[in-house]
């Protein structure tokens, strides 16, 4: 088969998860909101993948090490414990569960203390279409939600973490490296009530690029984010 040129852009998401898994080859992998497994499935057969998901709707997967906890992110952190579940720290982590803002954000500051320097966390919908894709409430088929907001949240609190969004289609993919330095959430609420009433043309105003971090969805730029280390 040939080979695709490094500046192609990957189809969709899932081409570049696939990609990503195959060049990182993580053992311990969790994905926040599941559905069909279409993202699950996206993983080598090394991997172990642990899904949560409050209504999961995976009849089967072709792979050895695979469960999915029944339950909402929130109650997830809550209740269980990561690393335990995995047996180590996460590796790579996709959040694609609720299309809030505050809970994406919520679920990459709670699985933050079970990654290590190598860990690289995913946050689907980062990059909305429009303002009507882009609203909390659902009213379109692709649905980003106002996730954007926990991108532009940790850009500005963050300054340890790098964050950039990646425009994969349909509506792009945050790549956050750099974890492991102890932080402190403080200013979390505070900000989550500042940006809580900004819509679309609020991004439009800031200037979607910057406030983003957006970069192409390319092989060449995923290899550029990854941490030199995977331990
Ligand atoms: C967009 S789908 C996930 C798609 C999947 N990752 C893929 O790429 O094929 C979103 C999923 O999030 C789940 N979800 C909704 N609220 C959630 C929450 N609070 N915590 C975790 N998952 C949630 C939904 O049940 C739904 O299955």
């Amino acid at each position: 088969m040939e080979a695709r040129p490094l500046s192609a852009p990957y189809e969709t998401y899932l081409h570049m998860l696939v990609d990503l898994h195959r060049l990182m080859a993580p053992a311990r992998y969790l994905e926040i909101g599941v559905n069909e497994g279409h993202s699950l499935a996206c993983a080598g057969s090394g991997t172990r993948l642990l899904g949560v998901d409050p209504a999961p709707r995976v009849v089967s997967l072709d792979h050895p090490d695979w469960s999915i906890v029944e339950a909402t992110s929130e109650a997830f952190f809550r209740e269980r414990d990561v690393s335990d579940l995995l047996g180590g720290p996460v590796d790579l982590a996709f959040v694609d569960g609720l299309h809030h803002f505050e809970v994406a954000l919520a679920d990459v500051l709670s699985m933050e203390p079970h990654a290590h320097p190598g860990t690289v966390v995913l946050v689907h919908d980062a990059l909305p279409i429009d303002k009507p894709t882009s609203e909390r409430d659902r009213s379109s088929v692709v649905w980003s939600g106002d996730v954007w907001k926990a991108v532009v949240l940790l850009r500005r609190h963050r300054p340890d973490l790098t964050v950039t969004t990646m425009d994969v289609s349909p509506t792009g993919m945050a790549v956050i490296t750099g974890f492991g330095e102890v932080v402190d959430h403080s200013w979390v609420g505070p900000a989550v009530r500042g940006l809580m009433d900004a819509d679309y043309g609020d991004l439009v105003a800031m200037g979607v690029e910057r406030s983003l971090g957006v970069r192409p969805g390319t092989p060449a730029v995923l290899a550029d984010l990854l941490p030199a280390r995977n331990p």
